[in-house]
C-alpha cells in the first residue's frame, strides 16, 4: 500500500497502524482540538504522533524502552510537545481520568479495559485494534460485562487503484487485513 509522505518520513519500528484505519479513528470518535487522548502501546508512535497532531493533549504507554525511543524520534521530527510518553505497563496503575479517548494496539488489549474504563469520561471512547476475529470475540465479551455500550466492529479495507493507458483497474498487490477495529463507548454518568 502507497505511505503517504507524512507517514513516509516517520520511523519505524514494531508494526504501525496505517493512515487508513487511523483516518477512520478519527472520524469515528471525532477527536479534535479539544480532545484528550490515551494510547497503548505507542510502538512507533504513528498512532500516537497522529492523534497529537490534531488533538490538545495525547499520553502514549509502552513497557518497550527501545520502541519508546523510536516514538521519541518522531515526535521531535514533528515538534509535538502535547504528546507525553511514558515507559509503563497500561494494564498497572494510571493516573490520567477525564480522557475523549483510549486506544489500545498491545497484545492481550482486553486486559487493558478495565484501565481504559478508569481512565475515560462518560461517554468517551475505547478503540481496540485487532489482528484476530479471536482477539476480538474475547475483547467484545469483556466490552459488554463491563458497561461499555453500542460497541461496533469494522474492518478498513483501502484498494490502490493502477491509473493506466492501457486500463485502469485495482492493483493485484497491497495491504489487505490489517486489524479489527473494536469501537465502544463507557457508559453514561447515572
Ligand atoms: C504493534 S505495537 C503498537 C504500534 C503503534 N500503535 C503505532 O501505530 O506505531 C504494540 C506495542 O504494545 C506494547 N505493549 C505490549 N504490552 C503492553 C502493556 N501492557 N502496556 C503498554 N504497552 C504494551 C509493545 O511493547 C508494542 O510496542
Amino acid at each position: 500500500m502507497y505511505v503517504p509522505k507524512n507517514y513516509k518520513r516517520l520511523k519505524r519500528g514494531p508494526q504501525v497502524i496505517l493512515p487508513k484505519d487511523i483516518g477512520f479513528i478519527m472520524a469515528y470518535t471525532g477527536v479534535g482540538k479539544n480532545s484528550f487522548c490515551v494510547d497503548a502501546g505507542t510502538g512507533s508512535g504513528w498512532l500516537a504522533v497522529s492523534l497529537a497532531r490534531i488533538c490538545r493533549r495525547v499520553v502514549s504507554y509502552d513497557i518497550r524502552q527501545d520502541f519508546l525511543k523510536i516514538a521519541e524520534k518522531n515526535k521531535a521530527m514533528e515538534n509535538l510537545d502535547n504528546l507525553e510518553l511514558k515507559n509503563q505497563d497500561f494494564t498497572k496503575s494510571v493516573k490520567e481520568r477525564d480522557a475523549d479517548l483510549v486506544t489500545l494496539d498491545m497484545p492481550n488489549a482486553e486486559k487493558a479495559l478495565r484501565n481504559a474504563y478508569r481512565v475515560l469520561k462518560p461517554e468517551g471512547y475505547v478503540v481496540g485494534y485487532l489482528p484476530h476475529m479471536e482477539q476480538v470475540k474475547k475483547f467484545v465479551k469483556k466490552l459488554s460485562s463491563m458497561g461499555f455500550y453500542n460497541t461496533m466492529v469494522y474492518e478498513i479495507i483501502a484498494r490502490d487503484i493502477l491509473v493506466r493507458e492501457e486500463g485502469m483497474r485495482p492493483s493485484t498487490k497491497g495491504v489487505w487485513h490489517t486489524a479489527y477495529l473494536v469501537f465502544a463507548e463507557k457508559k453514561q454518568k447515572q
